[in-house]
């Protein structure tokens, strides 16, 4: 089983990074996985449009904390436009590729930074 992954994938998920809750976060998101129902919490702390700080927090599988950790790194510094285009494919190439039955969880991580984003530009509209 675990031989599916790769040392990449491991690497995330033995030692994810990023994860916990940001107190004052300036945006989260938090998204089910219709296929499997884990969850996923994504916060943000955003700053010039960029995101500063990011972290995750998430009851899904290996392939779905190995996903998230890559993404907080992915878009840690990036501007909101930019980690907004983020997708699945990228995060799973970053990993050295995911099996296809494990597709679904890397789409935990990007939705539920999408979501964190928006939920940041609503506060900020206020
Ligand atoms: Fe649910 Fe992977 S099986 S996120």
């Amino acid at each position: 089983m675990a031989d599916m992954y790769t040392e990449k994938v491991k690497d995330h998920f033995y030692n994810p990074r990023n994860v916990g809750e940001i107190k004052d976060a300036d945006g989260a998101g938090t998204v089910g996985n219709p296929v499997c129902g884990d969850i996923m919490t994504i916060f943000i702390k955003v700053k010039d449009d960029r995101i500063i700080d990011i972290k995750f927090q998430t009851y899904g599988c290996a392939a779905a904390i190995a996903s998230s950790s890559i993404t907080t790194e992915i878009v840690k510094g990036k501007t909101l436009d930019e980690a907004m285009m983020l997708t699945r494919d990228d995060v799973a190439n970053e990993l050295g590729g995911l099996p296809a039955i494990k597709m679904h969880c890397s789409n935990l991580a990007t939705d539920a930074l999408r979501e964190a984003i928006k939920d940041y530009r609503k506060k900020k509209k206020k």
